[in-house]
């Protein structure tokens, strides 16, 4: 007989917040071999290892919806910049960019670079890509999707049109070969030029196979600024002809002639909510980032270049800045800055508290793992949504915060016993200082670690303590679970 009393680690003193939204209460949590074994007052119990966690939560690890960290996971595995959020789980794959399938020695257009794939390690198949994963893990667990541009890429030979029928046989064979390796689903991101030319009916045919498999469709709509509203009902459409849940990324209304208009792309969200499966991410600030672009009315507000392969020495400059030194309109200096990334300061902030504080919206912080002058999202996500927007702006209750980025995004995601802290599931766990905890990164300095962080532990082992990493590379690989269990739709009965 196993003496039941003894553990791996013991989480001491700490008040749980379980990510189910429910309130918080005094527990001690135990933790052996990957997973919660006990969830009470746990005094007579002991354990290898202890953290006392008095005055502070202990709550599930965070789980980051929206992230393009599919090849940080490999070429950064440390992932400090997550990690030191309290995160402990990545949905990679996103905006119609992935780290597999592509060919060894295809050119990657922009913005498929922004995962900065070196040419030497590309992977073929998502098998193998999965595969890497799992023989060189991070510090984080990975649940990955395919993208619908990387897709294109590998298939065709020109972007610049509609596919044709034998190019989506082709794409719907990688997808396929992809949902059997263990991709939790497909996305999109018809805002960019690999896809912008892709039709409904385009995205509806290589889908196919996600209807089998139960898989996600998520999606960087075509659109997020005079077409929104058109954008969500495309979305709806290939959710329900494909009969599989939605995702709708880092869900934003942009530029100032749309600015209030969240009132009515919620309104829009929630009532189709009702009849079929819908959800959506959002990250904490008024400024996107994605690559450097001139179209599209991206220029029109403030822009802040974050890299550029061809004038590096421009990373944290204003592009208004840079466009007057050199004598030249705007756009004109940001096509001399291409290829590279950029911050767009394009939102207004009442639109973005206003999506946040939606009840579905779940947090995923978009960051963007390259360069030297990220986007502050990249570090900051997490801790400004507890310290910032739930302590100092109000805009929801802790234990809201919390299952914001925990308990609903693996509902969401159908990320099998993670997400909540309840004994048997793995052990992700953050433990944190609800007083103190504020996001350090800012625009002028973005890779500032968070504040108020005391441990992360991921499947059971401690990741991140007393503000440093402790060298661990416990991630796993999440696979989607065929939704049988209950969380995983919100379909109405
Ligand atoms: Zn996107
Ligand atoms: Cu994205």
């Amino acid at each position: 007989m196993v003496q039941l009393s003894h553990h791996d680690l013991l989480i001491r003193g700490g008040t749980v917040i379980d990510g189910t939204k429910a309130p918080r209460f005094a527990a001690d949590v135990a933790i052996s071999a990957g997973r919660i074994r006990a969830i009470g007052q746990l005094a007579d119990h002991t354990a290898d290892e202890i953290i006392d966690a008095g005055n502070r939560i202990v709550a599930p690890g965070f789980i980051d919806s929206h992230t393009h960290d599919d090849q940080a996971v490999l070429s950064r595995a440390d992932m400090s910049f997550k990690i030191s959020q309290g995160v402990t789980t990545v949905v990679a794959g996103n905006c119609g960019i992935s780290a597999a399938p592509l060919k060894p020695d295809m050119d990657l257009p922009m913005p498929l670079d922004l995962l900065d794939t070196p040419p030497g390690r590309r992977f073929t198949t998502f098998a193998a890509y999965l595969d890497a994963l799992r023989e060189t893990p991070s510090a984080v667990n990975v649940a990955a999707m395919v993208g619908h541009s990387t897709l294109r890429a590998v298939t065709m030979d020109s972007l610049d049109r509609e596919a044709t029928p034998e190019e989506i046989g082709a794409m719907q064979a990688l997808l396929e070969e992809a949902l059997r390796a263990g991709a939790i689903g497909l996305s999109t991101g018809t805002f960019y030029p690999p896809a912008v030319k892709a039709t409904t009916e385009e995205i509806i045919e290589v889908g196919r196979p996600l209807s089998a498999h139960r898989a996600l469709y998520v999606t960087h709509m075509r659109d997020e600024g005079d077409k929104v509203m058109e954008a969500l009902e495309e979305t709806f459409r290939i959710g329900r002809e494909l009969g599989v849940p939605v995702v709708v990324s880092h869900h934003k209304v942009q530029n100032t002639p749309n600015f209030g208009k969240s009132a009515a792309t919620l309104a829009l969200i929630g009532e189709t909510m009702k009849h079929q499966c819908v959800s959506l991410d959002c990250y904490p600030y008024n400024a996107g980032s994605t690559m450097i672009r001139t179209d599209r009315g991206m220029l029109d507000g403030r822009v802040m270049i974050a890299s550029s392969a061809t004038h590096p020495e421009c990373a944290g400059r204003d592009l208004d800045d840079i466009a007057r030194e050199w004598d030249m309109a705007k756009d004109e200096a940001a096509r001399r800055l291409q290829p590279g990334t950029a911050i767009y300061f394009l939102m207004d902030e009442s639109d973005v508290q206003r999506i946040l504080a939606f009840d579905e919206t779940m947090i995923g912080s978009d960051g963007i793992p390259v360069g030297e002058r990220p986007h502050p999202r990249l570090w900051g996500t997490f801790p400004r949504v507890l310290g910032h927007y739930c302590r100092d702006v109000g805009l929801f209750p802790l234990e809201t915060a919390v299952w914001k980025m925990t308990g609903l995004t693996a509902g969401n995601f159908g990320l099998h016993q993670r997400g909540t802290l309840k004994v048997g599931h793995h052990a992700d766990v953050v433990v944190f200082d609800s007083d103190t905890i504020r996001d350090a990164a800012t625009y002028e300095a973005p890779s500032q670690r968070a504040e108020g962080i005391t441990a992360v532990i991921v499947n059971g082992i401690v990741a991140w303590q007393g503000g440093a990493h402790s060298g661990a590379r416990s991630g796993q690989v999440i696979t989607r679970t065929p939704p049988t269990s209950a969380t995983s739709t919100r379909r109405p009965a």
